[in-house]
């Protein structure tokens, strides 16, 4: 099996070509990087001893593109995968649409020619805003949750969100360019005869991420907090109680290998993934684990809202567990340990994220 990753020097990329060395034998990983990211050069080495067939390359480039080998599958980990992304004025929106986008043409065009079957991670952001924020919540333990006496809209259950659930805009700028590479893969797969599938990610984390205020909350959170660093709880009051679930790369790569190796060609091809209920944590719960950890460090309070921001997200897996007896193996406890072992072990590492 030989499979390009592209973004391979990414937080998601680099874990998930190591998860297919350790459970695919004779795989060939092909691993394309423009090393846009801060932090994403750290993994260059990692990823050539472990037998990636790294290619310092930019998807936007046509040219670079036409120089990859062929491979039977593409994992497009390559995007800034901020929500925040393209706010900054200064060409930051152009920017966005050329990596995330544009740049998402030219991995269809290499399917299409390699005739290679592709497997979008897609976002869990490609979901309505208004309608999330309309979610009916109540406070528990200090994070928000669904409030279950209230009738829920579709896609939506006590378990999460599911593949219903609205996508009209506003989803954020870098929703959209998830949303719309989701319509044109599915396209292209159709009219060029080659596999598609997309997993809508919810938050994704463990050690080695980069982690910023904007992107990567659980990783930034945490090295903050170790190192006294500022930390703050955006609006919703300045509780903190803002709610995720988070999940390991590892456990998207067991999903991502039953996808590639199902032969059903028919039905359902998107799918959202993530942590779940157990797996959720609020910001507050999050310090509190930290003040646990490393000893206490308070947050400060900024309660103006934050555009984009939505109170709660948690995946609902159930179809992917349905289709593909997917669920996830590491529980948010490991995965916080996993990232404070790793921040205690580098102490820069919030310069080298150019938190
Ligand atoms: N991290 C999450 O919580 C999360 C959740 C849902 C979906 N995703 C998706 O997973 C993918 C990987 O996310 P991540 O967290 O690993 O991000 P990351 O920033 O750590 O990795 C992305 C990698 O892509 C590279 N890259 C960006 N633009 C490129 C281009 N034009 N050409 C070549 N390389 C380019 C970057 O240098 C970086 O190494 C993204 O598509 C993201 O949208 C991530």
């Amino acid at each position: 099996m030989r499979i390009l990753i592209t973004g391979v020097c990414g937080f998601v990329g680099s874990a998930l070509a190591e998860s297919f060395f350790e459970r695919v034998e004779g795989v060939h990983v092909v691993g394309m990087d423009n090393m846009i990211r801060p932090g994403a050069e750290t993994n260059r080495i990692r990823m050539e001893r472990m037998g990636v067939e790294l290619i310092h390359g930019d998807l936007r480039s046509a040219s670079d593109m036409a120089g990859l080998p062929a491979c039977d599958w593409v994992i497009d980990a390559a995007a800034n995968p901020s929500v925040l992304a393209g706010l900054s004025g200064a060409g930051g929106s152009r920017r966005l649409f050329e990596h995330n986008l544009g740049a998402f043409g030219n991995v269809l065009e290499y399917c299409r020619e390699q005739s290679a079957g592709l497997l979008l991670l897609s976002s869990s952001r490609v979901y309505s805003i208004p309608a999330l924020a309309s979610i009916p919540l109540r406070e528990l333990n200090h994070a928000f949750a669904i409030d279950p006496v209230t009738p829920l809209p579709p896609g939506l259950t006590v378990s999460g969100i599911g593949e219903g659930f609205s996508t009209a805009a506003p989803i954020s700028l870098y929703g959209a360019t998830k949303l719309a590479s989701e319509i044109m893969a599915l396209e292209y797969g159709a009219t060029f005869d080659f596999p598609v599938w997309i997993t809508r990610c919810g938050v994704l984390a463990g050690a080695g991420q980069f982690g910023t205020a904007a992107q990567g909350i659980f990783a930034f959170w945490v090295n903050a907090h170790l190192r006294r660093r500022n930390i703050r709880y955006i609006g919703f009051n300045g509780s903190g109680c803002q709610a995720r679930d988070a999940f390991h790369p590892r456990d998207l790569a067991a999903l991502l290998l039953a996808q590639m190796r199902t032969s059903r060609r028919e039905g359902q091809r998107i799918y959202t993934a993530g942590g779940g209920p157990a797996n959720t944590m609020s910001l507050a719960q999050l310090t509190a684990w930290c003040d646990q950890r490393f000893g206490p460090h308070a947050p400060a309070i900024d309660p103006e809202p934050r555009m984009f921001d939505i109170p709660w997200m948690v995946m609902d897996s159930a179809a992917a567990n349905r289709d593909f007896n997917w669920q996830i193996e590491m529980p948010v406890t490991a995965i916080l340990d996993g990232i404070a072992q790793h921040a205690t072990l580098h102490p820069d590492w919030l310069e080298v994220s150019h938190a």
